[in-house]
């Protein structure tokens, strides 16, 4: 079974980026020549999904904008006989993709965002791509890596990788029992223990696969860590009633949500543009770089 619909949840405050973000999404901001959200989109599309659904608050719909129709500036281009600026914009989003968006009015957390999403989704199995999470393969893009293991386990997939133990309190992290190298059985999960807790230091990252069962459990629960509804807690109680499978993905991730990983983020995506990394790499080996 293919996945066909992709949630991406961006309706969080962006907070750690004030105060570039007070009026920009952090979604928008650019690596290189492209805005974060859109490698995300690009990344679903190549996995085969064909339905983008955004949950959006008031102050993101920029980025609706920048997956809708720019008139005046297609009119400009063609006028100017800009005939690839015209393609670049054109292949934002390729034909055949539908758009959905739905509002969470406010930001309750990352379970509650993906529920706003239920009827949208419907009964079927589908994937949640947190943009902020840029994960580069070098291939097809992780969502893809994950619909194969998907299509051999028909449960829903975890993304996990490896963190600092030191770094346990920034994820969900889970307890698992070895399948084979990269895929295992999830025993338990549990939102951002303290290093001294933590069951392993296996963290979740931002792509799942999900079966549609998780929406009542998410429907039904509380508020979990810092007071928000938490996906990760949904999971823990889907265990309860189906296997879930971790997934420990090829590709380095950029945590774009933090100053340091969009840095990174930006340096990788630059060295691999063919405009930029000429250029890039002079500077970088120049001696101009010093540390101040
Ligand atoms: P983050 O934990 O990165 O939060 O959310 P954030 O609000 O975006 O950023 P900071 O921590 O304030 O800097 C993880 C993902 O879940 C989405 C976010 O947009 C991000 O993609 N999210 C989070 C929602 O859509 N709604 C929420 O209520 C919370």
């Amino acid at each position: 079974m293919s996945i066909k619909k992709a949630i991406f949840p961006v309706a969080g405050l962006g907070t750690r980026f004030l105060p570039a973000t007070k009026v920009i999404p952090k979604e928008m901001l650019p690596i290189v020549d492209k805005p974060i959200i859109q490698y995300a989109t690009e990344e679903a599309i190549n996995a085969g999904v064909d339905e983008l659904i955004f949950v959006i608050s008031e102050s993101k719909k920029s980025i609706l904008h920048h997956y809708g129709d720019a008139e005046v500036l297609n009119q400009e281009l063609i006028e100017k006989q800009k005939h690839d600026l015209l393609e670049i914009v054109s292949d934002i989003i390729p034909a055949g993709i539908k758009l959905k968006y739905v509002e969470q009015h406010k930001a309750l957390g990352l379970g509650h965002a993906v529920l706003c999403a239920r009827e949208q989704v419907g009964k079927e199995p589908f994937a949640v791509i947190l943009p902020d999470d840029m994960i580069d393969d070098d291939e097809h893009g992780c969502l893809s890596q994950m619909v194969k293991i998907f299509n051999e386990h028909n449960s829903s997939i975890i993304a996990v990788e490896n963190v600092n133990p030191s770094d346990t309190d920034k994820y969900g992290i889970v307890s698992t029992e070895y399948l084979t190298e990269h895929v295992s059985r999830m025993l338990d999960i549990v939102e951002k223990p303290d290093p001294e807790l933590a069951p392993s230091t296996l963290a979740v990252v931002g792509r799942y696969i999900l079966t549609p069962e998780i929406f009542d459990l998410l429907e039904n629960l509380g508020k979990g860590a810092g007071g928000e509804i938490q996906l990760t807690d949904a999971i823990k109680k889907l265990l309860n009633h189906q296997s879930v499978h971790t997934y420990q993905f090829h590709g380095r991730r950029y945590d774009c949500g933090s100053k340091l990983g969009y840095i990174k983020a930006k340096l990788n995506y630059a060295l691999k543009h063919p405009e930029v990394k000429a250029g890039l790499l002079e500077h970088l080996q120049s001696g101009e770089v010093k540390n101040n």
